[in-house]
């Protein structure tokens, strides 16, 4: 079976995107069924999430929680699962893994969220390529990509050093951890070595 259910995971700024649309082009380019998605959606709880993502009073973290859970089951129904059904591959940029590295602390932990993502029935992706970057240098490279200068809620070095010590502590074998200070050619070298041998 060549369709695959693949996510990229990382800090804000990591590559994720790029390398998204590298491997979603390079995967159509061999005619085999692929879908590229995104969470958060452009769905109503993604406007929901943008919103906050852009306002200086955060939400409590239940609350966080709980909006990119109900978007992700948004996602789930309307592309994840009729997707699976076609038999078309699936790429997409951040999955369950964000929800516990960005919302998981000591109060509730990386562990107990993807829990919560499990019971409501979302399926474990086959691969996970996860890019491991430096907080600063993802900051550097967020500031240079934004035209005003300002960054999202989460887009804070501190926090973000947090978010990385959470996904380097919950990737499984599902993970292939990429340096992500590479250049874009040699991260999708690897991305694309290692995709070729998931499809045997
Ligand atoms: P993310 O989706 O993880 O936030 P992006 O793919 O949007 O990251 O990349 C963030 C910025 O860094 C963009 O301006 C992009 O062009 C640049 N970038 C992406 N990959 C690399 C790389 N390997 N080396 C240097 N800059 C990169
Ligand atoms: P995204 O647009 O992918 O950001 P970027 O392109 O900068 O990497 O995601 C927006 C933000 O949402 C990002 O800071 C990570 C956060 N997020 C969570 O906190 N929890 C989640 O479950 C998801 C899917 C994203």
């Amino acid at each position: 079976m060549k369709n695959k259910f693949i996510v990229f995971e990382g800090i804000d700024g990591s590559g994720k995107s790029t390398q998204c649309s590298l491997l979603y082009s390079y995967i159509a380019s061999k005619d085999i069924p692929v879908k590229l998605l995104a969470e958060p959606t452009s769905g109503i709880y993604g406007q929901q999430i943008r919103k906050m993502l852009q306002s200086e009073t955060p939400v409590s973290v239940d609350e966080q929680i709980r909006l990119f859970i109900e978007d992700r089951q948004q996602d789930f129904d309307l592309n994840i699962k009729p997707c699976m059904e076609h038999g078309q591959t699936i790429v997409m940029d951040r999955y369950f893994y964000s929800n516990a590295a960005y919302q998981g602390s000591s109060i509730i932990s990386p562990e107990d969220i993807i829990g919560k993502n499990i019971e409501r029935g979302f399926p474990l992706p086959d691969r996970v390529y996860y890019i491991d970057i430096e907080p600063a240098e993802a900051m550097r490279r967020i500031t240079a990509r934004s035209a005003s200068g300002k960054t999202e809620l989460f887009e804070k070095k501190t926090f973000l050093e947090g978010v990385r010590k959470n996904f380097l502590h919950m990737a499984d074998n599902r993970f292939l951890k990429i340096d992500g200070s590479a250049s874009q050619d040699e991260i999708f070298n690897i991305i694309k070595n290692d995709y070729l041998v998931l499809i045997g």
